[in-house]
């Protein structure tokens, strides 16, 4: 088929020919963002979900809607670096702007930048001037306390939307990343927008590690959010998600041919997206048949191992790519108990802990419950059988 007319898109946060599969939760992001534009109290969101499901497309989805419905989104993805600080009050400052235009309520806007200007002083942030010459609003955003600075800079921007008939909305990404002071400052912000009735929400997305940070930082702060786990397409999702781009543009595709890209992929949309991608750029006819998916599944596996997870599994130590390995030997897809990764690599659950933390840190494996770990990303078990196997072969 003609390459360029590809319609599929695997990559990271691209817009999918066709958003399968997540009307319910793109409804409930809309109802939060309306709600609280309303001034309604409403609990913010939280898509959490492995690797490559989806979450930073809808997250990105949802935020185009938002201001499409004249909210100002502030849309920021978090690193775990000096930089992310700076991302968000950017992105907050551009929001200021915007405000600008439509408050009639000047001096509401004249105190958000204000606090926004001493925050930046405060934590030496480096995003250009602020931009409006006016009295400092003293004693505002410049404690030195993330939290607290945090949460005034925000209630002041919440403040300004509200004399604007509007509301903020952030949309934050790879939230896990987040610094627990900036977490608290957010959270307490929220808190007090709600009571308070302004018009401010958080739509985060991120790995389900994400529960454990905002559990962390305020007692009430589990009991504001709606989580919702993103996961793989279901069978109509899928066939959705491959079928129609077909369709759309010209080819069908035999149920078989989309039965094989099914199993492969087991629905996820990242996997679903390289098969669709693959299958598109070898085929030379229409209808597309089982075989032709068949004949490419070796190339659509060797695309993954080398631009999913083999980029994943080259950032850990020898002996924590040990741990990895000892959670294939169970039942992959599924959390498992630390013991029993422990009993298989012959040690106790206590001399993993540091490993632990360290492989949770560097987001290759979440803890669902209490001793309990699983792998961030989907099908990862099956590539760790696929490299011992290669091993295996190299050396005999
Ligand atoms: N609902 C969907 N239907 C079909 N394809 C989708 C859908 N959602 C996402 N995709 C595709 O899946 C891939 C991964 O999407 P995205 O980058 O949003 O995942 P993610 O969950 O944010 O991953 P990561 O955790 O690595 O950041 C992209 O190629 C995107 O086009
Ligand atoms: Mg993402």
């Amino acid at each position: 088929m003609d390459r360029i007319k590809n319609p599929f898109t695997p990559g990271a946060g691209y817009l999918p020919p066709e958003l399968a599969g997540r009307n319910q939760v793109i409804d409930d992001g809309n109802v939060v963002a309306m709600r609280t534009k309303l001034q309604r109290a409403e609990r913010g969101l939280m898509l959490i979900g492995q690797r490559g499901v989806g979450k930073t497309v809808l997250l990105k989805y949802l935020s185009e809607r938002a201001r499409e419905n004249g909210i100002i989104p502030v849309v920021a993805e978090i690193r775990n670096d000096k930089s992310d600080l700076e991302e968000l009050v950017l992105k907050l400052k551009e929001a200021l702007y915007i405000l600008d235009f439509k408050c009639k309520m000047k001096a509401c806007i004249q105190e958000a930048f204000s606090v926004l200007g001493n925050f930046v002083k405060k934590f030496s942030l480096n995003i250009g001037d602020v931009g409006v010459s006016i009295e400092p609003h003293r004693g505002f955003g410049e404690s030195g306390n993330l939290e607290l600075d945090l949460s005034q800079v925000l209630l002041s921007s919440a403040r300004a939307a509200k004399a604007s008939s509007t509301a903020i909305g952030l949309y934050i990404d790879e939230l896990q990343n987040l610094n627990e002071d900036a977490m608290r400052g957010i959270v307490v912000a929220l808190h007090r927008s709600a009571q308070e009735l302004l018009p401010l929400y958080l739509i985060g997305s991120g790995l389900p590690t994400i529960r454990t940070l905002i559990g962390k930082s305020k007692t009430y702060a589990e009991r504001m959010f709606v989580y919702e786990m993103i996961g793989a397409l279901d069978e109509d999702a899928s066939w959705a998600a491959i079928v129609k781009p077909f369709e759309d543009n010209g080819v069908s595709v035999e149920d078989a041919a989309f039965t094989e890209i099914f199993k492969a992929s087991a629905g996820y949309p990242f996997f679903l997206q390289e098969c669709g991608y693959q299958v598109w750029q070898h085929a030379e006819h229409s209808p597309i048949l089982a075989n032709d998916v068949v004949s490419i599944l070796p190339q659509v596996i060797e695309n993954l191992d080398r631009s999913f997870f083999e980029v994943r599994f080259d950032r850990v130590s020898a002996v924590e790519k040990k741990f990895l390995m000892a959670m294939a030997d169970g039942e992959p897809e599924k959390p498992q108990a630390i013991v029993d990764v422990a009993n298989r690599m012959g040690r106790s659950a206590n001399s993993l802990s540091m490993m632990r933390r360290s492989l949770i840190k560097k987001g290759m494996i979440y803890s669902p419950s209490l001793g309990m770990v699983a792998y961030t990303v989907p099908m990862f078990g099956a590539y760790m059988r696929r490299i011992s196997e290669s091993a295996a072969t190299a050396s005999s």
